[in-house]
């Protein structure tokens, strides 16, 4: 079996972010997200990994993830031209998958326990297609299976009235008829060539569907809103293990430490009080402020005089004489923020394209 992870698309949600990045090396939990993908492909007895790339960010990616041998998996990667939709995904990867059964994985979906027992049941049942589903709150964002004795007879993309309140998540898996779907569905309105059309394709013409739920968590981290929550159940799941916990860097006589936290290697405290869950990452200097519950600070980052919570803080970012707290915020890399001293005192931005700044 192999695995396709995707790593293109627009990133349109999470601007600015991906105006200057890719995605899915966004860290969570100071990992990029990418990596939660490929250890679960990997975890599932799967070394043979495509991943999906955009032309812009193809260059940044192979040099975040080479050839996969961190992972012991071979890594190739498939350039997408435009973002035509996963359908089109699947359709450009033929020459990779060849006739092998794979796992097609979304690289922005992050979800706890691992992908191992979907691909026992698929081969166990013997379907052309798996997928996985989640309950979910707003399943009207979602493609939505209709469900009927235990079968998935049909599936809408973003429907109105959703017709079951499950979503189909961002991990499937397939024999090579899922070729034969791709290569015959036209493009939806919005021009994309969609995966549910795909699916649809595959139900109307006989191809067994089975299907898995996902009774643990499950995220689809489109929006800021989205990475933070990931981040918070990620860091209470490293809270809840016992490993993988370490104070690596340094912590001063006068700081205080409360709840799992995680002090990377290089880092400082000083005169600081952190609320755990939290990870403070490699060679970042937090002094004299408070860092409160499921906040990422990244490395080479400087905290001074500041709150901070809930959040996430990409590298090298600058905090200083921050006097409210700054609380379910999203940093991009190099952010500055400071206190200026001169008078008169004014607001003044230097800030990029579709960022949101929300003053109190
Ligand atoms: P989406 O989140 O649907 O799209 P996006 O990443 O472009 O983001 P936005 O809607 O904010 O503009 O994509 C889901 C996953 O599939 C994500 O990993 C990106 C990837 N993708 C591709 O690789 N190629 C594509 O053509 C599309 C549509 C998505």
């Amino acid at each position: 079996m192999k695995a396709l992870i995707t790593a293109g698309g627009r990133g349109t949600r999470l601007r600015p972010i991906t105006h200057t990045s890719n995605k899915h090396l966004i860290p969570i939990a100071n990992k990029p997200m990418i990596h939660y993908a490929i250890e679960a492909v990997v975890a599932a007895g799967i070394q043979e990994i495509g991943i999906v790339v955009n032309p812009e960010t193809e260059a940044e990616l192979r040099e975040a993830l080479g050839g996969g041998a961190p992972w012991g998996a071979k890594i190739t990667y498939i350039s997408q031209e435009t973002p035509a939709g996963l359908a089109h995904v699947i359709k450009i990867s033929e020459d990779f998958i060849k006739k092998e059964p794979f796992v097609f994985y979304l690289g922005d979906n992050v979800i706890v326990g691992g992908i191992g027992h979907f691909v026992k049941t698929f081969v166990a049942d013997k379907a052309h297609c798996h997928l996985v589903l989640s309950k979910v709150k707003d399943p009207q964002r979602f493609g939505v299976p209709e469900l009927r004795n235990g079968r998935i007879i049909g599936i809408e993309e973003k429907p109105k009235r959703p017709k079951s309140p499950y979503a189909v998540t961002g991990i499937y898996i397939y024999d090579h008829h899922i070729f034969e779907a791709v290569n015959k569905i036209g493009p939806s309105k919005r021009g994309e060539l969609e995966i549910s059309d795909a699916h649809q394709y595959l139900i109307e013409n006989g191809f067994g569907i089975s299907y898995s739920e996902i009774t643990g968590w499950w995220k689809d981290t489109g929006q800021p809103e989205d990475l933070l929550e990931a981040n918070r159940f990620v860091l209470d799941q490293i809270a809840e293990s016992p490993d993988g916990i370490s104070i690596d860097g340094e912590v001063d006589a006068k700081s205080e430490l409360r709840g799992k936290v995680i002090i990377e290697k290089g880092a400082k405290v000083v005169q600081s009080q952190v609320r755990g869950p939290a990870i403070i990452g490699a060679g970042t200097r937090i002094e004299n402020s408070y860092i409160g519950p499921y906040t990422s600070i990244y490395h080479d980052c400087e905290i001074k005089n500041s709150e901070l919570e809930y959040s996430i803080v990409l590298e090298r970012c600058r905090i200083t004489d921050i006097d409210v707290r700054i609380e379910k915020s999203l940093l991009g890399r190099e952010v500055e923020l400071f206190r200026g001293m001169a008078r008169p005192r004014t607001q003044k931005f230097v800030i990029g394209d579709q960022s949101r700044i929300e003053l109190s």
